[in-house]
């Protein structure tokens, strides 16, 4: 047997760090010669790291830490009596108090007849079972109608069959088309586990895995800066919706399980959605009989000011995926939220959503995403986001002075400032240039100064800017006197290199 190092030293652990740990979408051979940050306790807004120094975490975690991180007791305290009373106990065939308490709390405050919940372990496993359920949606619905097309002939003498399967190996009739495709929007991050890859419209991380799930087309997302500056947002909505039915009845619609789209979407940076666009993209859903699922993985529970972005928008998802914000990252658990009507034929006869996962719904888990949606509640957060997100903007927007921001777009405490190269003609850095700004430069710089904030070009370079809900003014005006001093020496080293 191995000895495990000794970690009692900061230097011990740092090479512990470096001989054994994998961090996740990290170039490793970066740390052969430099540090692993390590962060070791955490207070409100802020994060100190192994070495006491402080840092005003400005991404909330992974836009998840909602409540920050000023409530680990209390949240332990209900994390500690639920492991006393029940560490574990399964949701496949069997209920617990708290899955169901959370259940009931989270349809409570989903939109509509958003009432049924289906517990996962985070985003990736919500945006998988949500592609999953719509495949068997239509199956489970279809099943009834199926039968009836059994061929008369070949039903003389055998018996009525009692599911769709039957039918089919009794050779009782032929499978309907499938309803299996799904679509999503260029540059969205849906997370990594194979199905929920093959929704995101990131070429760069899907490459190394393909050939993925079949089959996913991705539309226009609802990027305005780089369309054409005379197009009005009436023209900019059409284009979208024209978009999106175009590639439906490309794909076959009869084939089209699921549209899935984030409310407003991360990757590309914070990209709102154009009067109209969501309405459109019901009614298109509606025309062709397709699922449309929110992915609120980001946006749920309170990051836009509102439970779910879906009601600010009045998006009427029929499912709708939850993790991030779900426990404020205090635990990993997520949740798939579907309507009444995409539940009802799971109710009928035989019929079972043939999926599970061993901790959905996981007791502590659950236990720990109820304390943080009372302390969501109790500390009126989701108020204090819509008190607060006009001076956020208005304390954003004065980076548009600096000739190297180009765009400052979000909504709520969800925001993303677009870098450019030349503000008049909104050209964008070559990717060589994006890299040395992004990697090279920024990223470090930015957390060198004591902020936490992502650098990222998945689609055009953006600083993306994700508090916790209990930010406020000295917040709003931290971030912008680091950005405003790291862009503007961003800005020269770019122009001399
Ligand atoms: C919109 C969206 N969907 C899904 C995911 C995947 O979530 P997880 O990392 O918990 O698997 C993410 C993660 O950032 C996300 O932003």
């Amino acid at each position: 047997m191995k000895t495990a190092p000794d970690t009692d030293s900061l230097a011990a652990l740092q090479q512990a760090a470096r001989d054994h740990l994998w961090l996740h979408f990290t170039r490793m051979g970066g740390y052969k010669d430099s540090e692993v940050p390590i962060i070791v306790r955490g207070d409100g807004c802020y994060l100190e790291d192994a070495k006491g120094r402080r840092y005003l975490d400005a991404l909330a975690g992974l836009f998840c830490v909602n409540i920050g991180y000023g409530f680990g007791d209390e949240i332990g305290e209900a994390a500690a009596a639920q492991m006393r009373e029940l560490p574990f106990y399964t949701n496949w065939s069997y209920a617990h108090p708290r899955a169901i308490e959370l259940a009931a709390e989270v349809a409570s405050l989903a939109p509509g007849d958003l009432n049924r919940v289906f517990f996962v372990s985070g985003g990736s496993e919500a945006v998988e079972s949500a592609w999953k359920l719509a495949r068997q949606y239509y199956l489970a619905h279809g099943e009834k109608q199926i039968r009836d097309l059994v061929t008369p002939g070949a039903r003389a003498g055998a018996q009525e069959p009692e599911t769709m399967h039957d039918a089919i190996v009794a050779g009782l009739t032929r499978p309907a088309p499938r309803r299996y495709k799904a679509i999503a929007r260029h540059i969205a991050y849906h997370g990594t586990t194979f199905g929920a890859l093959a929704l995101n419209g990131i070429p760069a991380i899907r490459a190394p895995f393909e050939p993925l799930v079949p089959e996913v087309r991705h539309v226009h997302n609802t990027n305005r800066y780089h369309r054409p500056v005379e197009e009005t947002e009436a023209e900019f909505t059409e284009f979208l919706l024209d978009d999106l039915e175009q590639t439906i009845l490309a794909m076959g619609p009869e084939t089209v399980c699921l549209v899935h789209m984030e409310p407003v979407q991360n990757a590309g940076g914070a990209f709102t959605p154009p009067e109209g666009y969501w309405r459109g993209v019901r009614d298109i859903c509606d025309r062709y009989d397709i699922l449309l699922s929110a992915d609120e993985v980001i946006t749920g529970f309170g990051r836009v000011g509102y439970w779910f972005a879906s009601e600010r928008y009045d998006i009427r998802p029929d499912i709708v995926c939850s993790a991030k914000g779900l426990s404020s990252s205090h635990a990993a658990i997520g949740a798939v939220i579907a309507t009444d009507s995409v539940m009802e034929p799971f109710l009928e006869g035989s019929s079972m959503y043939s999926h599970g996962i061993t901790f959905g719904g996981h007791p502590v888990m659950s236990a720990i995403a109820l304390k943080n949606i009372e302390i969501l509640k109790r500390e009126r957060m989701l108020e204090h986001v819509r008190e607060n997100e006009g001076r956020f903007r208005a304390t954003l927007e004065q980076l548009l002075d600096l000739p190297i921001v180009g765009d400052v777009r979000g909504t709520g405490f969800f925001y993303a400032i677009e870098l450019v190269k030349d503000k008049e003609t909104r050209e964008t850095f070559t990717d060589d240039e994006c890299e040395w700004l992004l990697r090279g430069f920024l990223s470090g710089a930015l957390f060198e100064r004591g902020l936490i904030c992502r650098a990222d070009d998945r689609g055009d370079p953006v600083i993306q800017i994700s508090p916790p809900l209990v930010a406020g003014q000295a917040e709003f005006d931290r971030i912008v006197g680091v950005l405003g001093d790291v862009l503007a020496e961003a800005r020269t080293r770019v122009k001399s290199a």
